[in-house]
């Protein structure tokens, strides 16, 4: 009996196993990046920088008391466009009596939005006193057109708070905290928000993006689940939406959005219990392309795991269309404190349909009003398109923070993909793309063609930004707190491929072995000539080229090349393809002295897993735990003859607590796992929760949260 029941957990193990997405080692791997152009700010300070808009050829970023102009082609600081914006004494002085430091008693230019030309509107935290600002363009130089504006509900209080804004239509809509302590979220656009206090609408959101995209605006944020049934609390990815033309409600709503609904975001990996990636990070720009022979429009997201459970990061795409499509759906609601949170029957939705855009939402009848109010969850999630995350990452040692999408990019075979950018919150940006995703919904190939550490060790990316610009190298710009720096879009030519086999095994459709010159080309140069495309090598969905002539190539041994300004130590891996590159450490930067109100981080060498060391080490695990989990089961079942089991009910509950939702299959007719499975401490059901599930990255997460 055990036996058969230890078989049968062991096959369920390899099948979920086989089931988690194949990761992908990195073909080329740069410790440490310090080539090229950046800008550092003021280095006495952090200065939290925040890009607050992108043109052309340069970008405006804001930062303490000032906002700089950037230029795009060399990230130099352009002359005499700095604005410099302090907050009052009086402000300053106000904030430090509350209580705060005076690193955060400074004015964080975080909200921006251009009503012409020559005319900005700039919100800063103003010392824990948000406002905003009018600019003109006179002489040359921005001035202060007017005096300052009320910023509460559009601009956060605090620089590191998780707040979004856009501007749309000449009016700034914002996702943020209205009140000194933080603890009054809000989705606002004067002079409607959302309810105060009102769990239903937010609960404790960290906001993360937002876009104005048809008679819409968007927002993409995380939190607490309130149809969450289970004990304890769990948070979800959200996308939540208003609509532009939104004039408040009738009578005493007329500060009140008519049309704020939310919907719960997919990200999973797809099994008998799906593992889900729950906390959204961040959001791509909405792409157009052809994914799975479909043309579609893509907005891909950044999805982690909870931060004190095991490292796992995930990008998920959407299409626009299924999210609009989920806020034509059912809605879902709780009808009493204790019950279950259903979907409403289409009978209990009154007409006109709740959240619908009108226009003119003051004419709208109250029970229309007061159900959009009281039912904002949508019953369905937003799927993602593809059955599988496009990139899943488990690591002990950073998580998935900023997407940047490079879109529909041609390879030689005439396909487009789109390459992501990621940045991580300990400083690198990993290149990755799905070779699938042009043939098929159903599979995801993913590969990492590089990963580079771009920034000091353990300073989070914030923003990335794709810039092509004529006539110079496209390259992508990656912002943190205290430094924008720039990286190549590719390694193709600089450092990477050397030889036929290695070019074409970065599955990079920017790279192209070119064998008449034998070197390894960025394509966009070869693309319209005809010729080239018969000695230019290339295979993005395999890796290898006939033209290479493998057996000559493998008996070669690769060479990596030395990168521009590197220091030394280059390291041939035994993995294929991959080139691991240490420049040397002491070169790396030339600030050397931490910033004032700088955390003081430990620098800790990262260490990488490869996915066979991590699903080893899983296996591992997986196996021991089984092993000590049956050993602990039989002698409990030997000692405990006669004393009898924890009444089954109670235990029953006890696991009901900890599955994800009602929707949840049945458990209880696997007892027999249960029995297997209860460590050797605790036989009573509390720690149930390891075995039910076969399922080891589930067991760990749910163990934590
Ligand atoms: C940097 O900021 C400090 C205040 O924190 C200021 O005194 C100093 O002048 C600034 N330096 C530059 C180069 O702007
Ligand atoms: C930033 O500098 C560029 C280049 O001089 C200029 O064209 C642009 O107007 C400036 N932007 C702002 C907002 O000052
Ligand atoms: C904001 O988001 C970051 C990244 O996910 C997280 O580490 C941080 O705790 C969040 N801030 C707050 C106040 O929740
Ligand atoms: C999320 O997606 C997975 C896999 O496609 C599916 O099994 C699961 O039911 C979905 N969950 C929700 C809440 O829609
Ligand atoms: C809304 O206004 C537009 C023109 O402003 C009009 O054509 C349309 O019929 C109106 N729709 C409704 C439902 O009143």
């Amino acid at each position: 009996m055990y036996i058969f029941a230890v078989f049968f957990m062991a096959v369920a193990l390899v099948a979920v196993t086989f089931a988690w997405p194949q990761e992908s080692v990195p073909r080329i791997h740069i410790k440490h990046h310090d080539m090229g152009q950046k800008f550092l700010g003021n280095e006495s300070h952090v200065e939290h920088f925040k890009l607050l808009e992108r043109t052309g050829t340069s970008m405006l970023i804001g930062a303490r008391n000032t906002i700089y102009n950037i230029s795009l082609h060399n990230l130099a600081e352009i002359p005499d466009q700095r604005v410099q914006w302090p907050s009052s004494d009086t402000h300053r002085e106000l904030c430090c009596l509350k209580g705060r430091s005076e690193d955060e008693c400074q004015n964080y230019v975080r909200v921006f939005g251009r009503y012409s030309p020559d005319k900005f509107i700039a919100c800063g935290t103003n010392a824990y006193n948000p406002q905003c600002m009018h600019f003109g363009f006179q002489n040359g130089v921005h001035v202060p057109e007017k005096d300052t504006v009320e910023g509460r509900g559009l601009c956060p209080y605090d620089p590191e708070h998780n707040s979004t804004a856009v501007f749309a239509g000449g009016q700034l809509y914002a996702a943020t905290v209205a009140d000194f302590s933080g603890g009054e979220p809000l989705i606002y656009r004067l002079p409607i928000r959302t309810e105060r206090s009102d769990l239903n609408q937010l609960n404790g959101p960290n906001f993360v993006s937002s876009l104005a995209y048809d008679d819409y605006v968007f927002f993409f944020y995380r939190e607490t689940a309130v149809e969450y049934m289970n004990c304890g609390k769990a948070v979800y990815s959200r996308v939540g939406r208003v609509c532009r033309h939104d004039k408040g409600g009738p009578h005493a709503f007329s500060d009140r959005w008519t049309s704020f609904l939310k919907a719960r975001l997919n990200c999973s990996v797809p099994g008998d219990y799906p593992f889900y990636f729950n906390e959204i990070q961040s959001t791509s720009d909405v792409t157009e392309g052809i994914y799975a022979g479909e043309q579609t429009q893509l907005i891909y997201g950044v999805f982690t795991t909870p931060v004190n459970s095991i490292g796992g990061s995930a990008v998920c795409a959407f299409t626009m269309r299924s999210v609009l499509e989920v806020f034509q759906g059912a809605f879902k609601e709780q009808e009493t404190i204790n019950s279950n949170w259903l979907r409403v029957v289409p009978e209990k939705v009154p007409e006109p349909r709740p959240g619908a855009c009108v226009n003119d939402s003051r004419t709208l009848p109250d029970v229309t009003v007061n159900f959009v109010k009281a039912h904002p969850l949508m019953d369905e999630a937003v799927q993602p398109f593809f059955s599988l995350p496009v990139i899943t990452k488990v690591s002990f040692n950073y998580r998935f923070t900023k997407i940047a999408v490079d879109p529909q990019v041609k390879a030689l075979d005439g396909k487009a993909y789109d390459i992501l950018y990621i940045g991580t919150d300990e400083g690198r940006v990993l290149k990755a793309l799905n070779t699938q995703a042009v043939n098929t919904r159903e599979k995801v190939a993913q590969v990492i063609v590089s990963d580079v550490q771009v920034l000091k060790y353990g300073q989070p990316v914030k923003d990335l930004q794709i810039v092509h610009l004529a006539g110079e190298a496209s390259k992508l710009v990656v912002i943190a707190d205290s430094e924008i720096r720039a990286i190549p879009l590719h390694y193709c030519d600089t450092l990477a491929a050397n030889s036929c086999a290695s070019c074409v095994g970065l599955q990079d459709p920017h790279c192209a072995w070119d064998a008449m010159t034998k070197r390894c080309v960025a394509v966009p140069n070869k693309l319209h000539d005809n010729d080239a495309a018969k000695t230019s090598f290339q295979d993005i969905a395999t890796g290898k080229h006939k033209g290479c002539g493998y057996d000559q190539e493998l008996a070669k041994p690769a060479q990596p090349v030395v990168p521009p300004r590197a220091g030394c130590c280059e390291q041939p891996d035994e993995r294929d393809n991959e080139i691991v590159i240490e420049l040397d450490r002491e070169n790396q930067y030339s600030r050397t002295q931490p910033r004032a109100n700088e955390p003081q981080g430990v620098i800790v060498t990262p260490v990488v897993y490869s996915a066979q060391t991590l699903t080893g080490a899983l296996l591992g695990t997986c196996l021991f735990s089984l092993l000590a989990g049956f050993a602990s089961g039989f002698w409990f079942s030997q000692r405990l003859r006669g004393t009898g089991y924890p009444d089954p009910p109670e235990q029953r509950q006890q696991l009901n607590r900890l599955t994800e939702g009602p929707e949840s299959p049945g458990y209880n007719n696997k007892s027999i796992n249960l029995v297997l499975n209860v460590p050797p401490k605790n036989p009573n059901g509390k720690n149930a929760n390891s075995s039910a599930e076969n399922k080891p990255m589930q067991k760990v997460k749910k163990t934590y949260i």
